[in-house]
This record gives C-alpha cells, sequence and structure tokens, in this order.
C-alpha cells in the first residue's frame, strides 16, 4: 500500500512538473485569447469600415496594405502578446504561417466548420501559443471573394498592383480564410 502511495505522490510530482499546461490554464489562456482576438478584429474593421466610407474599396484596402501590420502590433503591445494573422492563401507574404500554425490551419481545414475550437498550448520556450480560426464574413468577399461573384475585377486590380503574388482571393462566406496566433509570454 505504501508503495501505491509512493508512486502515485511520484506520479503526482512528475505531472505538476511536465510542460502540459492544466486545464485551469488552459481555459485561462482560451478566453484571453479570445478577447484579444476579437478587440484586434474590431480595431482593424472599424478603421476598415471609415476608409471605405471615404474613398471606397481603394482607400480601404491601401489603408490594410499600409496599416494592417502596425495595427496588430499595436494591440500586441497593449495586451503585453504577440498577435499574429497568417493564413494558407497568403496576401501579404510577410504573414507567411510557421510550421506549427501550418499544422493548425490544416487541421481546421480537415474538420467540420462549425467544430473548430481554439487551441491552445506550450511553445518549447515556455511561452504560451493561442490559435484560433479565421472565418470568412459577408463584408470580407469585396477584398476576398470570388471575382466577378462577390469581388469586383477592379478591386483584384487594385490588390494584384500592391501584392502581385496574392493568393488570397475566390473565398465563400464561412470559409476558413486563415488563423489568429497569439504569444503569451512565458510568466
Ligand atoms: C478593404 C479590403 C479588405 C477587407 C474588407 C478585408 N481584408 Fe483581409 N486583407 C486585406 C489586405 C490588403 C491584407 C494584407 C495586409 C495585411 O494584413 O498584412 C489582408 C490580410 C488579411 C489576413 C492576413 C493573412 C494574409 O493573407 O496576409 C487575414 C487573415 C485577413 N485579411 C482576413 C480578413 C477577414 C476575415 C476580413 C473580413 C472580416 C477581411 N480580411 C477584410 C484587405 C482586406
Amino acid at each position: 500500500m505504501n508503495k501505491l502511495v509512493f508512486s502515485l505522490f511520484l506520479i503526482s510530482l512528475l505531472y505538476s512538473c511536465s510542460s502540459d499546461l492544466s486545464e485551469a490554464q488552459k481555459q485561462e489562456y482560451t478566453l484571453k485569447g479570445k478577447e484579444i482576438a476579437q478587440s484586434t478584429a474590431e480595431g482593424m474593421l472599424k478603421e476598415v469600415a471609415k476608409n471605405k466610407k471615404e474613398g471606397g474599396v481603394k482607400q480601404a484596402m491601401a489603408f490594410c496594405n499600409a496599416h494592417a501590420p502596425e495595427i496588430t502590433k499595436d494591440f500586441s503591445s497593449k495586451f503585453g502578446v504577440q498577435i499574429n494573422r497568417t493564413s494558407h492563401l497568403l496576401r501579404n507574404e510577410k504573414n507567411a504561417p510557421t510550421q506549427r500554425e501550418q499544422e493548425i490551419i490544416d487541421l481546421y481545414l480537415s474538420q467540420k466548420p462549425d467544430a473548430l475550437k481554439p487551441i491552445v498550448e506550450k511553445n518549447s520556450d515556455g511561452s504560451v501559443q493561442f490559435y484560433a480560426p479565421i472565418k470568412l464574413l459577408d463584408k470580407c468577399t469585396v477584398c476576398h471573394g470570388v471575382i466577378g461573384e462577390t469581388m469586383e475585377a477592379k478591386n483584384d486590380s487594385i490588390v494584384k498592383v500592391l501584392y502581385p503574388n496574392d493568393k488570397a482571393i475566390g473565398f465563400k462566406e464561412g470559409d476558413i480564410r486563415g488563423i489568429w496566433s497569439i504569444k503569451f509570454p512565458k510568466k
């Protein structure tokens, strides 16, 4: 019996030292990650809408081109994390996925769109990474939609001037456009 108690003690000790996150920690990072992703998305979309109203899709596109990276940086410093948006079909090549991000995207693409859940895991350096799918909404199609259907060809021409290698078109509402990838520093 004593042996059993002792082994249980050893197991629990090993468990507490392991690099895995507890369920409570996972839940905590999931909530924080969701909140950060939502605030960042809202912050961006507010500016996109304002620019679209002022100068149409052309101005909104120019705005995203010039300021989207800066907005993610601003929100990153605000929350003390590192926010990235990445995709399997990139517009801005600077947003290219890491190997792990590509694996997460592939996993989401293999699942039913309604069943997708955020994923939280520990990185090898002790930081924590939050991933969540980014789904395409109706209002995104002007810049990422199907040419000749939901996206005007003239808007695609604007995209191709800014991003000659653009792959981020042809999406339909509800499609997985990419993922949020948010790194929380090691505590
Ligand atoms: C006015 C045009 C416009 C609209 C509307 C728009 N985007 Fe984009 N999107 C861009 C541009 C330009 C970039 C590249 C700039 C950047 O983010 O680095 C981009 C980049 C992205 C990226 C980063 C990955 C990549 O391919 O570079 C994601 C993810 C994304 N958009 C999702 C969305 C979603 C979701 C919506 C709707 C909620 C949306 N976009 C609406 C123009 C737009």
